[in-house]
């Protein structure tokens, strides 16, 4: 099949190469010369295990392009996918401006009857501007071209984002057009195991499925860290908790590992956005601002247990962070809580010496640009002279590491770890004080 794609952010590069490594021919196309420019060169913009090697071997088959030339990529698809951002507004909502400049450009340009989908996370209602702003485009130039607009949102996991496109749990398509539901399954039909896991309904349902499913996950996790923070205080162990209530297969064990807050940019904008479009909705959602409340206030709870610890005032100690990145498996830092972290350790006068497997870059250039942080090559070398050790992100390569070098290069001796990932046991053996999320000190 012929698919554009509109937008080479995370979302567009990811499902316009999957599509190509089925042997669609796909064509996508961004505003940003640069990008385009290196995509062409293979040069992938964002740090995403597989993606480069994918892109590569497509392009090598021909049958993934990159252009600047919205014209050039309608003329040649036959569906057109809008995978562009939609970032978070000042009031909390979604900023459709991206969304509906790539409908205009559509209506403006398209040649041929299309089907339009659009992957990007938008608020409920979308599907319907989208099409009025075609059809409107379409109507001034007296055009009778015929178009179905389809809603297809995306549910990948940055650092598993190929995988996760590969093997989807299920695809959710919005549409009430028999037509497009059979060009949509014809185009998803290599990735999906079973009928069942093709999921049709309206466009609306579908708009809402997306953040119905984030907001839980983004339940869950901050119900998890509230029960933290409770068995902390009552001198219970979450780590114990935990499994006593997710061995019940009711509630499962994913997304309840206690933590210090979601990052990322989708949960964030996501429980964010639905609130607003609730509240439009003469609906208060108690719920989900509690949601966003818990994880606002728990991106400050590594911050109160260092200064439980190492007192008010931090301006001669050296803190060492492990982990910048929202989560592992990716350079991603937008909403990261180490941001939060680094900045108020700085406050309260903290030297702080950073490592991370893949987003010192990130950190340096964008989200800590402002902020004096030294940046170490190697996880061992920015532990040496430092008074604590604060785990941010769970890389494997954190995972089990040589505590006896850990505690040789220390001045101080408290690691404060923001993802439980030890055993305390095992950790205190080596003279070191160990402070978990959940855990009474
Ligand atoms: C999420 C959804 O999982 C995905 O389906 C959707 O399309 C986009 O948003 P992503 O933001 O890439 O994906 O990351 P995810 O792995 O879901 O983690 C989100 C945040 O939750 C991270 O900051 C992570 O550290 C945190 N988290 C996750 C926890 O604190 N505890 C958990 O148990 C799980």
């Amino acid at each position: 099949m012929k698919v554009a794609m509109i937008g080479t952010g995370y979302v567009g590069l990811v499902t316009g190469t999957c599509f190509a490594a089925t042997g669609n021919n796909v064509i996508c196309v961004d505003v940003a010369e640069q990008k385009i420019e290196n995509l062409k060169k293979g040069i992938i913009p964002i740090y995403e295990p597989g993606l480069e090697q994918m892109v590569k071997s497509a392009q090598q088959r021909g049958n993934l392009k990159f252009t600047t030339d919205i014209k050039e990529a309608l003329k040649e698809s036959d569906i057109c996918f809008i995978a562009v951002g939609t970032p978070m507004g000042e009031d909390g909502s979604a900023d459709l401006q991206y969304v509906m400049n790539a409908a205009r450009e559509i209506g403006q340009y398209m040649i041929h009857d299309m089907y339009i989908v659009d992957k990007s996370t938008v608020p409920v209602g979308t599907g319907d501007k989208v099409k009025a702003v075609i059809q409107e485009e379409l109507d001034k130039r007296g055009s009778d071209l015929k178009f179905d607009v389809i809603s297809n949102p995306e549910f990948l996991k940055e650092g598993n984002a190929c995988q996760d496109f590969m093997h989807p749990d299920r695809v959710v398509i919005g549409s009430e057009n028999a037509k497009s539901i059979e060009v949509m399954q014809e185009l998803y039909e290599p990735f999906i195991r079973s009928s069942e896991f093709f999921v049709t309904m309206d466009i609306k349902s579908a708009e809402l499925t997306k953040y119905a499913a984030n907001a839980m996950l983004a339940t869950k996790i901050s119900f998890i860290n509230e029960i933290a923070n409770i068995s902390e205080r009552v001198g219970a162990d979450i780590n114990k908790v935990r499994r006593g209530i997710a061995s019940d297969s009711r509630i499962g064990y994913s997304f309840l590992n206690p933590g210090c807050g979601y990052g990322g940019s989708c949960f964030p904008k996501d429980v964010k956005a639905l609130i607003k479009t609730s509240k439009e909705h003469d609906y208060e959602p108690e719920l989900l601002s509690s949601v966003e409340n818990v994880n606002s206030r728990q991106k400050m709870v590594l911050v109160h247990s260092i200064t439980e610890v190492l007192g008010e005032d931090l301006s001669d100690k050296k803190i060492a962070i492990w982990g910048l990145a929202f989560k592992p498996g990716t350079d991603d830092m937008r909403e990261a809580p180490s941001i939060r972290l680094i900045e108020e350790l700085k406050q309260r006068g903290a030297k702080v010496q950073a490592y991370d497997p893949q987003a010192m870059n990130m950190a340096k250039s964008f989200y800590l640009k402002d902020v004096e942080v030294e940046y170490i090559n190697n996880k061992y070398d920015a532990l040496n002279d430092v008074d604590a050790l604060v785990i941010v992100t769970e890389w494997k390569e954190f995972q089990s590491p040589d505590f006896m070098e850990i505690a040789a290069r220390m001045k101080g001796n408290d690691i404060f770890d923001g993802r439980n990932i030890y055993k305390a046991k095992t950790v205190k053996s080596h003279g070191l004080n160990y402070y978990q999320i959940g855990v009474r000190k």
